[in-house]
């Protein structure tokens, strides 16, 4: 028998870019996404976009995978807001799609967001109702539903992540760290809250979540609760930067086209539990991620695939 196949969308995107690598040690794996390969890993990427059905079709036959990460999505919040119909068509349409055709016993992996909480009880638990108040945390949670009501083999990642990305769009993390480092005026929130988690944390859990058959729906975030403007001062401090040019501000002033939901902080205990790894300091994760800084993603991801291969409590909880 040989190694269990993976098939990982949005394999040019920040998350799935770190998980190509790091499942690569253990499973067979194959990518797709609309954009090709930027790594320094060897790896197969199909190049194509999965709303073409026929694309679809060829990706998953290609792959017939053991188990499907899907990654690629709609992510920028206020281009979903303005574009509803294209927001549902890329993040619920497109996961209905890829779920219905997945080979019967594959594991349906979903990555969601805690976007799909109003942000009104703070450190929100999996057993927590959804409420999002966007439309890219609704087409998400549409996403989810999809994925649950077609089939019972499935588990849910709600997450909030930032990390280095191939550069082709500037992510969250990378805008702040460019602002910071370039002291550009920048405006940050005292009232939105949320448990970020660098990417390499985040996937080296969902390494293990898929070594320990993890099921259901399992949150992964950072242990502390931040505001926009506290990780903002988290990361000057750790990198050196200057506060000077950094404004507080409040979410209520900014005229931006999706609201922005106030607490979407996540309770990680369940992720902790299931994969025998501490919920990470956000003071550590960033001083990794600012250490990470033009390094190659496989120098990045190593240590943490490697962790991976210690054994794991098989639990379900
Ligand atoms: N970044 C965060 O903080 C965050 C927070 C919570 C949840 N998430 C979730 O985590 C997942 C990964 O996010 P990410 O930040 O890694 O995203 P990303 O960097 O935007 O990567 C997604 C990749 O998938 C591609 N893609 C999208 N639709 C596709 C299609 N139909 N066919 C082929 N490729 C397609 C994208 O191309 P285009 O760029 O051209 O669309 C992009 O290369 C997403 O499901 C997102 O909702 C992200």
């Amino acid at each position: 028998m040989g190694r269990p196949r993976v098939l990982i969308t949005g394999a040019s995107g920040l998350l799935g870019a770190h998980l190509m690598v790091a499942l690569s040690r253990r499973y067979e794996v194959m990518g797709v996404d609309r954009h090709s390969w930027w790594g320094d890993e060897a790896v197969k990427v199909l190049v194509g976009d999965l709303e073409s059905s026929e694309f679809l079709q060829q990706a998953m036959r290609a792959a017939a995978p053991d188990i499907l990460l899907h990654c690629a999505a709609m992510t920028n919040v206020d281009a979903c807001e303005r574009d509803p119909a294209r927001a549902y068509a890329a993040n619920a349409a497109l996961t209905r799609e890829l779920v219905r055709a997945l080979p019967a016993r594959c594991l349906a992996v979903y990555i969601s967001t805690d976007s799909v909480f109003s942000g009104d009880v703070p450190f929100a638990t999996e057993d927590d109702a959804p409420g999002p108040r966007t439309i890219y945390g609704r087409s998400k949670l549409e996403g989810e539903q999809g994925v649950v009501q077609a089939t019972d083999h499935h588990l849910i990642v709600r997450t909030n992540f930032y990390g280095w990305s191939s550069g082709r769009k500037t992510t969250s993390g990378e805008w702040l760290y460019r602002a910071l480092a370039e002291q550009q005026p920048v405006t940050l929130f005292t009232d939105v809250f949320f448990t970020p988690i660098y990417v390499v944390d985040l996937a080296q859990r969902l390494v293990r979540l898929l070594a320990a058959d993890a099921q259901g729906i399992v949150h992964i975030g950072g242990r502390e609760r931040l505001s926009k403007h506290e990780f903002g001062r988290l990361m000057a401090e750790l990198g050196g930067f200057g506060m000077d040019r950094v404004r507080t501000g409040s979410v209520k002033d900014a005229p931006l086209p999706a609201p922005r939901p106030r607490d979407v902080s996540l309770n990680s205990q369940r992720c902790a539990r299931l994969t025998g790894l501490e919920v990470p300091e956000v003071r550590a994760g960033l001083q990794r991620f600012l250490a990470d800084r033009g390094r190659p993603l496989t120098a990045r991801v190593t240590v943490d695939a490697a962790g991976s291969d210690t054994p794991v409590v098989r639990r379900h909880a």
